[in-house]
């Protein structure tokens, strides 16, 4: 079903964007994004996400949605933004990046500066925005992560996923990105795996690129996270009670503090 945005902009604030990226595919950006979104909304935050996995989008899938349109007739002429919006679980509002669509896949720079100023235009209308991006570090990633305010920089202990965690890291901090990155380390079995993989790619990215990486914290491995996913659903909707859901929970008040505040001071310029 298409939403309007149909709630009065806030007055003078913006929503804080958040973009949630990796470099390595399949680490799960898609289903922290989606129950970020929803953990935000579920404490009172308007909250929009955006399938920014253009052409492979995936999201509405782990949200239970079967989006009408999407970013797709946007950019084709077909329809408004705001008839693209699509009711999500939790009152998370939803736009889908269109699923098989190659179009969308090879958008042009052009196309994908639209699609930024698009999602500009979403900010007077709530309060967080997230950002599902895809894996890689190609434009169609870079470009997205570059309109955020943060980024949420996703790896697993995998040794590839963290050498493709600091790819992304070091193709955005070349394009001159010097907004917080922070990071969570997803699948671990232990609070010690989780603080060993932050800390050496921490290491690296301070020493190689001269930029300081956050931490925000990590989501175990756990099977209701797959479950879930079975019942179309975010985990922490039909798992609140899950470890997975726990540490969601303490995700997002790491990041509840920079809601309202979508000017987070720059770091200094590499020396
Ligand atoms: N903490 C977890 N515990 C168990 N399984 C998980 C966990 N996080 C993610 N998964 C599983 O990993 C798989 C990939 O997750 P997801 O689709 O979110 O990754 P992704 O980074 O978005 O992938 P892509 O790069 O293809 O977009 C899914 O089957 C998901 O259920
Ligand atoms: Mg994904």
């Amino acid at each position: 079903m298409a939403e309007q945005t149909n709630q009065p902009p806030k007055s003078g604030k913006k929503a804080t964007i958040f973009a949630v990226t990796s470099g390595k595919g399949g680490v799960g950006k898609t289903s922290l994004s989606v129950n970020l979104a929803c953990e935000f909304s579920r404490r009172g935050h308007r909250t929009i996400i955006v399938d920014a996995d253009l052409g492979l989008a995936n999201a509405h899938i782990l949200a239970g949605i079967k989006p009408t349109r999407t970013l797709s007739d946007y950019i084709e002429g077909k329809a408004e933004l705001s008839d693209i919006i699509e009711q999500g679980p939790c009152k998370v509002k939803f736009i889908s990046g269109g699923s098989g669509v190659k179009e969308m896949a090879n958008l042009d720079d052009n196309g994908r500066a639209r699609l930024c100023v698009a999602i500009d235009e979403l900010s007077p209308f709530c309060d967080v925005i997230i950002l599902d991006t895809g894996a890689g570090v190609s434009k169609g990633v870079t470009d997205f992560v570059s309109i955020a305010d943060h980024a949420i920089l996703v790896t697993t202990s995998n040794f590839a996923a963290i050498a493709d965690a600091y790819g992304i890291v070091k193709v955005l901090v070349q394009d001159g990105y010097n907004r917080p990155i922070h990071c969570v380390v997803n699948r671990v079995r232990s609070p010690e795996e989780a603080e060993q993989v932050f800390l050496k790619l921490k290491g690296c990215t301070e020493r190689f690129l001269g930029f300081d990486l956050n931490w925000l914290g990590l989501l175990p491995e756990d099977s209701s996270v797959e479950g879930a996913v079975l019942k179309r659903a975010p985990f922490s909707e039909v798992f609140p009670g899950s470890v997975a859901a726990r540490y969601l929970a303490k995700l997002v008040s790491g990041l509840e503090r920079y809601v309202g505040d979508n000017k987070p001071v720059p770091q200094a310029a590499k020396s």
